[in-house]
């Protein structure tokens, strides 16, 4: 760093010394394609609702899926594509909805303008947290290796990370949804307010936020 860019930040410190974010830890961006299992425990007013989520992140292909099998019930299938296409999908039930969200994946750097919170421990892991627009999302990081430990929405929805496979992708067949996705009854339709999924399906006005956040 040359010495008067050191000297104008030194000085934007001093003179704005809340805001001053120089020295903060970034998030490490998701590698462009990995697996996590997680552990979901949605909480509202006092009630837990329990979930086991595959959550294949694949960037390059511009998909991501989450399998959703929730405790003692269904197993929901959520696919997204970066065109703002989704299908969620029950291949029990044999059902399917066809979902217009409207945006596409999240950036693997989506969290490079969240605001950092400093270090907590989580899950007994000691952890880098940083809040987005809002505690839209918090984020939770592993201080040593830089892992994701996990994440909380602000609607109650906590996801734990139990294992995280960077490079491990879902083999195309799994992701061709059913016939029965493009049928007329299937039909298109919004996203709703509360779908039981993750990231992009927590409300329409925090999905707009959301999307300004990413654009920015
Ligand atoms: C789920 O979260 C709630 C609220 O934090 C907590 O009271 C409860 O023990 C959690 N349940 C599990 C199984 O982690
Ligand atoms: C988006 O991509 C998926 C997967 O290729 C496709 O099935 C869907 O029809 C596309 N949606 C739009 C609006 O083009």
């Amino acid at each position: 760093m040359k010495l008067e860019d050191l000297l104008r930040i030194s000085l934007a410190c001093l003179l704005l010394v809340p805001t001053c974010r120089a020295g903060d830890p970034t998030p490490k961006p998701w590698p462009s394609q990995f697996h996590a299992l997680l552990f979901e425990n949605f909480t509202t007013d006092g009630n837990s609702k329990l979930s086991i989520i595959d959550l294949w992140y694949d960037w390059k292909n511009g998909r991501n899926y989450n399998i959703i099998q929730d405790q003692l019930g269904h197993k929901l299938w959520d696919a997204e594509w970066n065109n703002g296409t989704a299908f969620h999908f029950d291949l029990e039930q044999k059902t399917c909805q066809s979902v217009w969200v409207g945006v596409g994946i999240l950036r693997p750097d989506f969290l490079s303008d969240a605001q950092y919170v400093g270090v907590q421990t989580v899950d007994t892991f000691t952890c880098n947290v940083w809040n987005k627009l809002d505690n839209f999302i918090t984020y939770y990081e592993e201080v040593e290796t830089q892992r994701p430990v996990g994440w909380l929405f602000y609607t109650g929805r906590f996801e734990h990370v139990i294992t995280f496979e960077e490079g491990a992708v879902l083999s195309d067949s799994y992701w061709q949804a059913p016939e029965y996705c493009f049928t007329d009854e299937a039909g298109v339709q919004e996203e709703s307010l509360d779908s039981g999924l993750i990231l992009q399906n927590e409300g329409r006005e925090p999905l707009e936020r959301w999307l300004n956040g990413l654009s920015s």
